[in-house]
């Protein structure tokens, strides 16, 4: 196997790109991966981020969150110079052409996207234009409309002054767990821009990606983006509707995934029954599609019952836990996830978050167990729930959770949890009981160790 250094080395050496100077507003999740990325593509990457203590992680190549093999691409960019960090956003401006705004985009408690951020971005980025010309590139998830307000945002902070520059809107589409791989392998590159050569221009920074690109307007690149987090989530809450009703029969919501998703129109992707879609992205962006919506006096009932189909699904696992248990006063349950899917240690709006502090204040104890997410769950729980914390403990090994537990509860989908030792597990439990909230066990395999199985739209006894 090649290392990534020895291949980053050997970019290096017949590669131009190193002259092209890319800068990324704000380190997180998508600034982060972008600037890895695109460092390891030969190009010169800086970055600004204005949270100190990430910064300083970010500068000894340490991530600050769990993403599969990041960490590796970010510390050997740094070692090889292709990726560097600088003060403010003036000095950023000035030296680069091209500029990656990738700073969060949070909802309000009404629902809408707080531009807040953004606006700040525009002012920092206007006070720092000369007469070089800029490509902005809008990289945060956004309403409809966005790149056009920062297009204005630019222009007014300029005071009358020459504002050479153009806004492109670029969306993301990568996965947590996944986003190296998603960035390397883009299922397609949007670029919208009123500017068709300045759209040009930035989708040859992309050209030896093997992956259709799309050059747009500004505002269909930014739905394309909502609308597709929406497609995924109501796929999700169509088959989590579909898992409620096969519940009522005798039948297995897995074998009519299969029947349904073998059609080519349909497809298998995202038919996964559970307890629902959390995450930074779904459950957000589907809220402001929807205040989209009603901004706009358009009808958002599709996705309003997305939501709350998906919102449902946390009282329809509980009530399983409950009927599963006759009683959980005083028992151990032990919940496998606390991250809102595997490969992540992000707990936002994840599931777990919501179930473990009903459980507990139905008197269970709580044993949680999840390979990365342990540490930002304490902080969680502490923060929300101090007066929960001792009935809820982290148990840092996944047989050690299990111990006098009276039923082993399954939010998340670690590969971890399918290669578990059940023949162990079955010894340790007080009662050797599987709620799967995640459909990732085999049923079969599990009953014949002697487990009471449960599991998301099955009802074959
Ligand atoms: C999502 C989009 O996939 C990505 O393109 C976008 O850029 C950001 O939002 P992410 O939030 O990382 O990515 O998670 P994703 O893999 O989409 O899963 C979202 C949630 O849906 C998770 O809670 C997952 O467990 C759940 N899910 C997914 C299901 O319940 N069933 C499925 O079949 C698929």
């Amino acid at each position: 196997m090649v290392l990534l250094k020895e291949k980053l080395e050997k970019i290096d050496i017949d590669d131009i790109k190193k002259d092209v100077k890319i800068g990324i507003i704000g380190a997180g999740y998508v600034g982060l991966v972008t600037a890895a990325g695109l460092a390891y593509k030969g190009y010169n990457v800086l970055i600004v981020e204005k949270d100190k203590e990430k910064l300083k992680k970010i500068k000894q190549g340490i991530c600050p969150f769990y993403e599969p093999d990041l960490q590796k691409y970010l510390l050997d960019s740094i070692e090889l110079n292709r990726l560097s960090f600088r003060e403010n956003i003036f000095d950023l401006v000035n030296e680069c052409r091209y500029i990656f705004v990738c700073v969060g985009t949070p909802i309000k408690d009404d629902g809408t996207y707080d531009m807040y951020y953004l606006d700040i971005v525009a002012k920092e980025i206007a006070n720092s234009l000369k007469n070089d010309f800029k490509v902005i590139t809008i990289r945060s998830t956004v309403p409809p409309g966005t790149g056009r307000w920062f297009k204005k945002a630019i222009i007014r902070y300029r005071r009358g002054l020459k504002a050479n520059f153009e806004v492109v809107s670029m969306p993301e589409f990568l996965r947590e767990g996944n986003a190296i791989y998603d960035f390397f392998n883009p299922s397609r590159i949007i670029i919208g821009s009123d500017n068709y050569d300045i759209a040009k221009e930035v989708s040859e920074l992309y050209s030896d990606f093997n992956s259709p690109i799309l050059i747009v307007s500004l505002e269909e690149a930014e739905i394309i983006k909502l609308a597709s987090n929406a497609f995924l989530a109501t796929k999700i809450s169509f088959i989590n509707s579909i898992a409620n009703l096969s519940e009522a029969f005798e039948a297995n919501i897995e074998n009519i995934r299969l029947g349904i998703g073998l059609d080519p129109r349909i497809g298998m992707d995202f038919l996964k029954a559970g307890i629902g879609f959390g995450g930074s992205c779904l459950p957000k962006d589907l809220t402001a599609l929807i205040s989209v919506f009603n901004n706009y006096q358009i009808n958002p009932i599709l996705f309003e019952a997305v939501k709350i189909i998906n919102e449902e699904r946390i009282e329809i696992f509980i009530n399983k836990v409950k009927n599963a248990l006759w009683n959980i006063k005083n028992k151990i349950l032990t919940v496998w996830g606390v991250s809102f899917k595997a490969n992540t240690d992000d707990i936002r709006e994840s599931p777990a978050l919501k179930i473990i502090p009903r459980l507990s204040q139905e008197g269970a104890i709580i044993n949680v167990y999840d390979p990365k997410g342990l540490h930002n769950f304490q902080n969680y729980i502490q923060k929300n729930y101090p007066h929960f914390s001792n009935n809820i403990k982290l148990i840092e090994n996944i047989y050690e959770s299990t111990v006098n537990s009276s039923a082993i509860l399954i939010t998340n989908d670690w590969d971890e949890y399918k290669k578990a030792n059940y023949y162990n597990i079955y010894e340790l439990m007080e009662t050797p009981i599987i709620i799967d909230g995640r459909n990732i066990l085999n049923p079969l395999e599990i009953k014949e160790i002697g487990f009471e199985y449960y599991s998301i739209g099955n009802n074959i006894k």
